[in-house]
């Protein structure tokens, strides 16, 4: 069973400037709610019990937001709105699950990845890319499916346009599992169109095992001088470990840039 997932936050959201000059990104609300309860709603239906959230110092809201209890007892003793006493329960739900952790350089998702290595407990751990929602269909439930079928890691992943491969961790493609399930031969993090090995992209939700903490212990940086979760997962894939490409059937929604972040608000509003 997979029971723990980790949300890489020290991000600093420049694609969404200027309103993360203020705000954590993953806290404006989309379609009236933080996108980071979207994300933390899917880790709870899929069984996710214990999140570990990798904050910056200057990431200090999100934690302020699970934290506001002085604040929230004084407005439900004065006021009693359902409205907000449910809101709150809510809120203690989320906190109750979800354990800090700091990251106060952006070094890059590997390095988050290497901050949880103390808490992982078991074999396999989930992670999710906040930027990345995903709508209509829960993503880290099938995955999780997969991988109790198949004892591998997963990893959700999507054709994108030729054009765009320079923005993704973009993969070989391997042995057919079935219709939507490919092993995974290669993978590189952002390459040109002419060294693309495909269009197949890397989306945000990753089952990783355990040992991936020993490849990124040893990690050199990569491109842009930042340590890449992609190469450290190309590292194991050299070692015959299995990399399961799941094509998700649900709707991706990019929040991480600005004409993303609108177009998700509409997009949900629409359910
Ligand atoms: C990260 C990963 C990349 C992946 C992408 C999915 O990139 O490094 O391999 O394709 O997420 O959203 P970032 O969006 O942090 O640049």
């Amino acid at each position: 069973m997979i029971k723990q997932a980790i949300i890489p936050l020290a991000g600093l959201g420049t694609r969404l400037l200027p309103l993360t000059s203020v705000f954590a990104k993953e806290l404006l609300p989309i379609n009236g709610k933080p996108g980071i309860e979207y994300i933390l709603d899917e880790c709870i239906e899929a069984g996710i019990k214990e999140i570990i959230f990798i904050i910056s110092k200057k990431k200090q809201m999100i934690k302020s937001y699970f934290y506001n209890d002085i604040f929230y007892k004084k407005i439900i003793k004065k006021k009693k709105d359902p409205r907000i006493i449910k809101e709150y329960k809510k809120i203690l739900k989320y906190k109750k699950m979800i354990r800090f952790v700091y990251q106060n350089k952006p070094l890059g998702t590997g390095d988050a990845v290497l901050k949880t290595k103390k808490y992982i407990t078991d074999k396999y751990f989930l992670m999710l890319l906040p930027d990345d929602l995903i709508i209509k269909k829960n993503c880290s439930k099938s995955m999780i499916n997969i991988h109790k079928k198949l004892k591998s890691s997963v990893i959700a992943s999507m054709k994108v346009n030729r054009k765009s491969v320079n923005r993704w961790g973009i993969y070989k493609l391997g042995k057919k599992i079935d219709k939507n399930n490919f092993l995974i031969k290669d993978v590189v993090e952002k390459p040109s169109i002419k060294k693309a090995p495909s269009n197949q992209a890397v989306i945000g939700r990753y089952i990783l095992p355990k040992i991936i903490f020993s490849k990124l212990l040893k990690q050199k940086p990569g491109k842009g001088g930042e340590i890449h979760i992609t190469d450290a997962i190309q590292l194991l894939i050299n070692q015959n470990k299995k990399f399961v490409a799941h094509n998700f059937s649900g709707k991706y929604l990019d929040c991480g840039s600005m004409q993303g972040y609108i177009n998700s608000t509409l997009e949900i509003s629409k359910i």
